[in-house]
């Protein structure tokens, strides 16, 4: 039995090709690990702020000099980051929205990349927090980024492995569905990333 954290970002609910994929991952975990408990945080809804000047004094200042307005922001970035604590395996479900992660989940980023929470600094430089824990990209996108000319364009995993490194998570599967605007393959690239999931 596990704990699942799943993140979605993609704004789209019935035709979203990465809650599809997602939601699938999220199935062959549970058929893995019978009684998991599966935890959604769907940044579409309520969605996280844009970083202010509030926001960064918060989180770069000790808890006891917090404002009131302060302390309700230090426990919203707090609780996102406990959900990631609490976690075994971490799903994202990740569609490339103009050659970026969709900006909730970059928002999902600046609220729990915090010094003393996800990683720390010492003499060796910066050390994740969050070890021992799994992660799976469910990744989606009109165009195909894992190979071919477009291949350094492949912003979005590269990014996501990058931040969860830092954070300690440095196990991680990922699972394309790629060439969804492209005649040809889009009508099977779903079903066979779907069918490509293996849970190690
Ligand atoms: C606003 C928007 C921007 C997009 N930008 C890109 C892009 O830069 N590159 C790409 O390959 N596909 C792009 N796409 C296609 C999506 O990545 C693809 O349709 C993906 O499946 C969307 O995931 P979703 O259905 O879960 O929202 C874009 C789609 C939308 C709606």
């Amino acid at each position: 039995m596990k704990q699942i954290l799943h993140i979605i970002s993609s704004p789209r609910t019935e035709v979203s090709a990465s809650r599809k994929l997602g939601n699938s991952v999220i199935e062959k975990i549970q058929e893995k690990y019978p009684g998991s408990i599966v935890k959604e945080r769907d940044l579409t809804k309520n969605l996280i702020p844009l970083l202010e000047e509030i926001h960064i004094n918060t989180f770069f200042s000790p808890a006891e000099s917090h404002s009131p307005e302060q302390q309700l922001i230090n426990t919203y970035s707090e609780n996102l980051i406990s959900e990631l604590q609490e976690s075994d395996i971490i799903v994202i479900d990740s569609p490339m929205y103009n050659f970026s992660v969709p900006a909730t989940l970059r928002a999902y980023f600046d609220f729990t990349s915090r010094a003393g929470y996800t990683f720390k600094y010492d003499e060796n430089g910066p050390q994740g927090l969050l070890n021992d824990k799994k992660l799976y990209i469910a990744f989606t996108s009109g165009n195909i980024y894992s190979e071919g000319p477009y291949q350094v364009y492949d912003s979005n995993v590269p990014y996501i492995k990058n931040v969860f490194g830092f954070y300690g998570v440095k196990d991680v599967s990922v699972f394309r569905a790629e060439g969804l605007a492209i005649p040809g393959i889009m009508e099977s690239s779903l079903q066979k990333a779907i069918e490509s999931i293996v849970i190690d």
